[in-house]
């Protein structure tokens, strides 16, 4: 069992005193930060701050060491085989186009490549632009009303040999957790190039890339309890060295003459530029914050008050909760009947609950699903079974006002 209010403790928002205290159930948008990911990110730039990979001088080999060492950090957490394997990038939508980009040199109007309905559109539009950019050919897997992809049509797509599979482990908007060892298992069979979009896994769940033997696996710091502006492209070794940086410029090159330049290879061949390194070595803290806590719990944790979270909200008789019933992460959505999502969240949010309404970057999924958004709410370890009883109240109110 978690102390959560030993955990709330630790993050600062949970502190301020404002009239209504802070519901916040938005954390498959944004988590909160602790103490320990703030301090660290005003420690290196009160006492640290260098620019990396070029300085002579201690502070900024000092600076390179952090930097390297939270590149460490993430390779021990995901569990990949080299350090090397692990690109900083400023989040889940950069590593995606990033691949997306990097692959596009191999892709033509032979290929095809396939993603699902339920894809976040970080995972989304970066192929339907490459496949704009090369005439290959983009399959959108179906997904069923119970808000579960449909297996067959995935399954045979991959039969298919397809160029390239981008799939989500977890779907933001609904909360189904894709079977994604199973796919990727199959993927490998018929040597298609996976990418993974652990956006919501990364700190729901362990992530072993090594057993997972996903190509790519993207995700977000601050998603994580980490900063925003830092984030993570995972790909092994071989795969990484066929793509083609999609940024080009300072750091990312061994030689440049007026008539061409020589990149480094990975992971530096693909951080053009200057990266945020405050950011990268806060990430690192936020891993290990979350590793003090332990993974396992945090999932119990979160799946507990998800499914007192969905037991409550269905003794509300105008909710109509979207999505599968079993094999949710920590993610709910719903509907109220004849009333907008817009609505249902703004007077949640005048009573103190913080929830997200709308499409959630996921239009594909709604037009699916024949919808036009839903109210979400997504919980995380400073969450208690309090806060879900506020948002029932909270419920209550909106049918009163609305209804
Ligand atoms: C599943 C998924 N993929 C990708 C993203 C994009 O993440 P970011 O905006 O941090 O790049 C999100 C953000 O909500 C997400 O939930």
């Amino acid at each position: 069992m978690l102390d959560i209010d030993n955990i709330r403790r630790q993050f600062p928002i949970f502190s301020t005193t404002t009239k209504t205290p802070l519901v916040y159930l938005d954390n498959a948008a944004t988590t909160q930060k602790p103490l320990v990911v703030l301090e660290r990110l005003q420690r290196f730039y009160s006492y640290e701050n260098a620019n990396i990979h070029r300085g002579i001088y201690q502070l900024a080999d000092d600076a390179t060491r952090h930097f390297e060492k939270a590149r460490s950090r993430v390779a021990q957490f995901i569990n990949a085989k080299y350090p090397d394997e692990v690109v900083f990038c400023s989040g889940t939508t950069e590593a995606i186009n990033m691949v997306a980009q990097g692959l596009r040199k191999y892709l033509s109007s032979d290929h095809q490549l396939v993603v699902t309905a339920m894809e976040h559109h970080a995972n989304f539009v970066p192929w339907q632009t490459v496949c704009n950019q090369t005439g290959a050919r983009l399959r959108v897997i179906a997904v069923k009303p119970d808000g579960t992809l449909d297996r067959d049509q995935l399954d045979a797509a991959i039969r298919q040999k397809p160029a390239v599979l981008a799939l989500t482990h977890i779907s933001n908007t609904l909360g189904t957790i894709n079977p994604v060892h199973e796919i990727v298992a199959l993927a490998k069979e018929h040597g298609v190039i996976t990418v993974v979009d652990a956006a919501q896994s990364i700190a729901y769940d362990h992530l072993d890339v090594k057993d997972l033997d996903c190509d790519f696996l993207a995700f977000s710091g601050h998603k994580a309890f980490g900063p925003m502006g830092i984030g993570v492209l995972y790909g092994k070794e071989e795969q990484l060295a066929r793509l083609e940086p999609y940024q080009q410029g300072g750091s990312m090159i061994i030689k440049v003459s007026e008539e061409s330049t020589t990149f480094k290879p990975p992971p530096h061949g693909l951080e053009a530029g200057t990266p945020p390194v405050a950011e990268a070595v806060a990430l690192g803290t936020a891993l290990d914050f979350i590793s003090g806590i332990g993974l396992s719990k945090i999932k119990v944790h979160n799946h507990s008050i998800l499914l007192y979270a969905k037991e409550k909200l269905s003794s509300l008789q105008g909710v109509q909760q979207i999505g599968p019933e079993n094999e949710t992460s920590s993610i709910v959505s719903f509907l109220m009947k004849d009333i907008h999502p817009h609505d249902v969240a703004t007077i949640l949010g005048e009573s103190g609950v913080a929830v997200r309404a709308g499409h959630h970057c996921a239009q594909p999924l709604m037009q699916a699903l024949n919808i036009h958004g839903t109210v979400r709410a997504s919980f995380t370890i400073y969450n208690n079974r309090e806060d879900v009883d506020q948002l029932i109240d909270a419920l209550k109110t909106v049918e009163k006002v609305m209804l």
